[in-house]
């Protein structure tokens, strides 16, 4: 992922997160490669989770270089361990491609974002083409299985819509210098319904 980050995605998620405010939620944060993008201004809180322990133990590292402090949870998405309403602003990067359920991960992050919160998504997606589709329905199980648990085939923005959003701005695009079948990507801003 390197080369993608370097030719355009990291670029991505810095103007993505500039949409970030208030008590801000990043689910599925990884080693954390969008901690430096956060702006300094209008983020009061920030929390990680991370449910893979190696991943989340880098992310703590990596944490303490920023003041304040943010917060790393062990939890998966699917079952965040917050109160509804409570965040202003949910975050997934490449990360709904990989939750084991889709579904209840965006359920989740409905339940816990306020009324008048935001969704920042940035995701790679099943391709708008019938041709690319189905080259990633063929390529899904393999890549699957090399991928870390990534499924190249997911139709993420209409399961957001159906999960209680409603789409402020999504912008298609591609992952640069990536594999054809991880190349569809979607960057938004979705609100609670
Ligand atoms: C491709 S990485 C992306 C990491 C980070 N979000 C980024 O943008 O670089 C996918 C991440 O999803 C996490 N993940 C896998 N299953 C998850 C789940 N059920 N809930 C939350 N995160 C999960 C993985 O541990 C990994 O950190």
């Amino acid at each position: 992922m390197r080369a993608s980050e370097d030719a355009g995605l990291r670029d991505r998620r810095r103007e993505l997160l500039t949409g970030a405010r208030g008590r801000v939620l990043e689910i599925g944060a990884g080693t954390g490669l969008n901690l430096p993008l956060y702006p300094e201004q209008g983020i009061v809180e920030l929390v990680f989770t991370e449910p893979e322990e190696p991943m989340a133990r880098r992310l703590d590292e990596r944490a303490h270089a920023r003041s304040p402090v943010p917060r790393v949870v062990r939890a998966p998405a699917e079952d965040l361990p917050f109160d509804d309403d409570s965040f202003d602003t949910v975050v997934s990067t490449l990360v709904l491609c990989t939750v084991g359920d889709q579904d209840a991960a965006l359920r989740e992050a409905r339940r816990v974002l306020k009324d008048d919160g935001r969704l920042l998504f940035l995701e790679h997606v099943r391709a708008d083409d019938a041709a690319g589709a189905r080259r990633q329905d063929r390529w899904h199980r393999p890549w699957r299985a090399i991928g870390h648990g990534c499924n190249c085939n997911r139709a993420t923005v209409p399961a957001i819509e159906k999960a209680g959003f409603r789409l402020e701005h999504v912008e298609r695009g591609t992952v640069p210098k990536a594999p054809k079948i991880v190349r569809p990507l979607a960057v938004g801003v979705a609100v609670p319904a």
